[in-house]
Formats: C-alpha cells, structure tokens, sequence
C-alpha cells in the first residue's frame, strides 16, 4: 500500500464512529479530505461539521454538509484531524498548517478528539524534526524571542510564499516556529510556552487525543 492508499484506508477506519446527525469536529489535510469523500459517498450530509479549517470548510460545503461557524457552537461529538506526528502518549504536533489555536479549540469542545495518522506519523517519542509552532500576539514578538531563547530555544518567524513577509494567523497574529536542542519533557515545554506572555497557543497537543487511528499495510488500528 502506498501513502496515499494508507490515508484511505485510515478514513475508512474512521466511519464507523461516526453516528447519524452528530456534530462533527474535521481539521485540515489529505486525510480528512478522504473522510469528508467518503461521508459523502455515503450520503451521510445528516450530520454537521464544525472546523478550523478554511480549506476543509470548502470542501465540505461544495459536498453539500452543513458546515457551523465556530463561534455558534460549545459541543462536538467527536472530532478529527491529522498530525505531524503523534507519540505513544498521545502527545502530537500539528506544526505545518499554522491554524493549532483554532484546532486546539474543537479539539476541546470535542467529547473525542482523534487523530487519523499512517504509521509512519505515529512515534514513540516526538522527534522534532518539526519545530514547535507559536502563534504569538504582533506586540509580543521580540519579547517571545527572547523567552524562547531562556528556554534553550530559536524562534523564527515563519515565511509566507505567498507575500513578501511573515506567516499572519487567521486572527492577525505572528506565526513563529521555534526549534529546541532537548526537551526534557513534552508537558512541561508545552506549560512554560503557554506561561509565556504573548503566545496564543503552541502546536504541541498535550492531553487532548482521546483515540489514535494508525494505518499500515496490515491494517488499521484504534488505539485508546
Ligand atoms: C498540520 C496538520 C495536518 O492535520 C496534517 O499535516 C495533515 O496530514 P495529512 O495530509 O497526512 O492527513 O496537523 O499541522
């Protein structure tokens, strides 16, 4: 099975948590958009979708789900999303889309928040090869590199293709990725970067996956 194959089939694993007209959590990626072709395939636009993604709003919308804004609803049923990787402990980093605040917030509202991942996201420690994204308040950002610094750290703003200048979130903040050279505990680099004045949010997950799909060739599996 290739890549492609292997995300396929780690949509399939997800369908069948999926109950008639729940409100459902999607986040962003090939994955999800897998997901979304086959609720729609399966003619399942009974249930409603909340997400932190634009792209997958779109998505849904042109397939004719009923898409909520986020700021009408408190509770998701279940809610999935992809990762940059994801360890045995259910710690992840979602680093590449820039959009963790928004997905941390369904993460939260969701009763179960689970990642569809092929195994070769899923790790026993997280590796870094990644770095730890912040989105950081545009007043905040020289003091933020400094914090970062006293931690060991180097935070660079994030470079937007399309224009001349730096990634802007989708709440005008500065998206900076921040690299470390150890990191002696996942929760407690994740706690001092939230103590940090300025920052939103990080792309570390702590304490928020619930269950984990992870797809080889062999098959899928739903680990909790
Ligand atoms: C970005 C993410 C995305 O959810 C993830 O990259 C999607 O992966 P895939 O396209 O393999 O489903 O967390 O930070």
């Amino acid at each position: 099975m290739n890549a492609p194959d292997l995300k396929w089939a780690c949509a399939q694993a997800a369908l069948p948590l999926i109950s008639e007209k729940m409100t459902i959590g999607l986040g962003g990626g090939t994955t999800i958009s897998h997901l979304v072709d086959l609720l729609s395939q399966a003619d399942r636009t009974d249930v409603r979708v909340v997400t932190p993604s634009q792209t997958t709003r779109d998505y849904c919308l042109q397939k004719d789900f009923t898409v909520l804004n986020l700021q009408d609803v408190s509770k998701v049923d279940v809610a999935f999303d992809g990762c940059d990787q994801v360890d045995q402990h259910f710690n992840a980093l979602k680093s590449g889309g820039a959009i963790h605040t928004r997905e941390k917030l369904v993460a939260s509202m969701a009763d179960d928040y689970i990642l569809l991942v092929d195994e070769s996201k899923f790790v026993d420690s997280l590796t870094f090869d990644v770095p730890v994204t912040l989105e950081v308040l545009p007043d905040a950002y020289s003091y933020v590199q400094c914090e970062i610094q006293q931690l060991g750290g180097h935070a660079v703003p994030r470079k937007s293709p399309a224009k001349d200048g730096f990634t802007i979130s989708d709440y005008g903040n500065i998206i900076l990725d921040a690299s470390f050279a150890k990191f002696p505990n996942i929760a407690s680099l994740d706690q001092k970067l939230r103590e940090i004045h300025g920052i939103v949010d990080t792309s570390l997950f702590v304490g928020c996956v619930t269950k984990i799909i992870v797809t080889s060739p062999s098959g899928s599996k739903i680990l909790e």
